[in-house]
């Protein structure tokens, strides 16, 4: 199911105590990104994304709103899994932990290409693997994956999102980190790629998204895989 509505107001209408076997969330990084700049205009191509454009204390209060939901509604010993770029991962190790989470690894996605940056080219963003408790933690389902993970991000020109994730990225995290028929929730949907991956892999999922655009976009991304 897919609502127009903030996560955090949908995860406390929708969603009861530890029902969630895996969260994933690739929240706004708060980095006013609107997409890749275009060659000729020099402008992004998508508007700023919600947001991404807050002030430190707002940026502090969202992260925190959400993350707290997140703890309520998954069960204990599962994964959340959390994008995160180099800039912001101090901020969100800390308040992750601050909400309950154990932090247990940091995956380096591994784009394959450049893209933009001048103090070196960015190529890589983290996801942060967290548990909910301490006890009876459930183990990735492969010891063979390393935490270096090589998937090639969308061409920027070929996006359909500013931030859109490649779709083997998330069937990988819902592969390693839950079973078929178990509940995913996506916190933050964009183009739909969670809910896309989860309904190809035979899960249960929800997913939020606040922006009507969005919504939209992915609301055809899903059903055209439902349909498929
Ligand atoms: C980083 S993008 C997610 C991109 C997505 N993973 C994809 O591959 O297309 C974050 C998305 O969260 C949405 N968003 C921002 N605040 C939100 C909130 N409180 N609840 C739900 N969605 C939100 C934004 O509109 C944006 O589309």
């Amino acid at each position: 199911m897919l609502y127009l509505e903030s996560c955090i107001d949908g995860a406390r209408k929708y969603i009861n105590d530890e029902t969630v076997d895996l969260i994933i969330a690739d929240p706004p990084y708060n980095l006013k990104f609107g997409g890749t700049t275009q060659t000729k205009t020099r402008r992004p191509r998508f508007n700023i994304i919600a947001n991404d454009d807050l002030s430190p204390v707002a940026y502090r209060r969202f992260s925190l709103s959400w993350m707290r939901e997140a703890y309520r509604v998954l069960k204990p010993g599962r994964h959340l899994y959390v994008c995160i770029d180099w800039r912001t991962y101090p901020d969100m190790v800390r308040w992750l932990k601050l909400v309950g989470f154990t932090i247990k690894n940091c995956i380096v996605w591994d784009k394959k290409q450049m893209g933009m940056g001048w103090q070196y080219r960015y190529r890589h963003e983290f996801i942060i693997l967290a548990v909910k408790g301490k006890n009876k933690v459930r183990r990735v389902s492969t010891r063979k994956k390393s935490d270096v993970w090589e998937i090639p991000r969308i061409p920027g020109n070929l996006t359909i999102h500013p931030t859109e994730k490649p779709i083997e990225l998330m069937k990988t995290i819902i592969e390693c980190s839950s079973e078929p028929g178990e509940y995913v929730v996506d916190f933050f949907s964009g183009s739909g790629v969670v809910a896309t991956a989860a309904e190809e892999l035979g899960r249960s999922w929800v997913a939020f998204e606040l922006d009507p655009h969005w919504y939209e976009v992915s609301r055809r991304r899903i059903n055209a895989a439902t349909n498929n």
